[in-house]
């Protein structure tokens, strides 16, 4: 199977809905790669989703990079996006630069995200321009939760629709090679998706959609509470919270390891 890439992802609009997952670690990002996902992301949701944080502001560029190495180790046809910490852009373009650039470099990701509309539309221009594609995203943006006052529903107002779309053709022009459109009502989802030239990939943001997003551990079944727009296609924590019980009785009874788990010493 061939490398999904900046140019496929975008020439993929219209032709070939995008599954996108998010991914954290080499063991899930290859099983994830070989089911024939398009586009791994390395979300800075690991803070929440890995790392035991309440939010993904902690998130630094050093977790980012390490989780963003490990990934790109387990793939070898789904593209790799990195998504930028906070603060690791919003500083000044040379530092966003040079921290876009550590991905690439350090990492092996061949593109990074960053959050945020027209407000982006200089920075995304430079870092396509110099080598580094960009997957926007807006709506519902994380990273400014203390300014939304809460992870809610965004574009609900004709205002907020016109902005989203606003926001979405700017980064278009700028060279973003698609957008994340996250936790929106669908029919702006449909909206956004119309009036740009490339693929939106929603999070929450309904099926018209060039293509969906999911973070691994909601669709996984390991979140306590995933989303509204979260479907669960396993329940993995009930099977680990059951293999661990299980384990932990057999060895307590002493009945792990068997027989044929053990090591007969070799006849002298
Ligand atoms: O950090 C993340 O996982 C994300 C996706 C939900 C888009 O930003």
């Amino acid at each position: 199977m061939k490398k999904w890439n900046a140019a496929s992802i975008k020439a993929a609009k219209g032709v070939h809905k995008l599954a996108c997952l998010t991914a954290y670690d080499t063991g899930s990002a290859r099983l994830a790669d070989a089911a024939g996902i398009a586009l791994l992301l390395v979300g800075d949701s690991l803070g929440m989703t890995v790392l035991g944080y309440d939010s993904t502001l902690p998130v630094t560029m050093a977790d980012m990079l390490h989780h963003t190495a490990a990934v790109t180790r387990g793939v070898t046809s789904a593209m790799v996006v990195a998504d930028m910490p906070f603060l690791s852009y919003q500083i000044n373009l040379e530092e966003a630069f040079r921290n876009a650039g550590r991905f690439i470099q350090e990492a092996g990701a061949d593109a990074v995200k960053i959050e945020g509309g027209a407000i982006r539309a200089e920075l995304v221009r430079t870092l396509t321009e110099n080598g580094i594609p960009v997957l926007g995203h807006i709506g519902l943006t994380p990273q400014s939760i203390n300014v939304l006052g809460g992870y809610k529903v965004q574009g609900k107002t004709h205002e907020a629709r016109d902005r989203l779309i606003e926001d979405a053709q700017a980064l278009a022009e700028a060279g973003a090679f698609a957008i994340v459109l996250e936790c929106t009502p669908s029919d702006i989802g449909a909206a956004v998706t119309a009036a740009v030239p490339v693929p939106v990939i929603s999070v929450g943001a309904g099926p018209e959609c060039d293509g969906q997003m999911l973070v691994m551990h909601d669709m996984l079944g390991l979140t306590e509470r995933a989303p509204k727009f979260v479907k669960p296609y396993a329940s993995l924590a009930t099977t680990m919270r059951d293999a661990f019980a299980a384990y932990a009785a057999e060895v307590e009874a002493g009945s792990f390891p068997a027989p044929e788990h053990c090591y007969a010493s070799a006849p002298s």
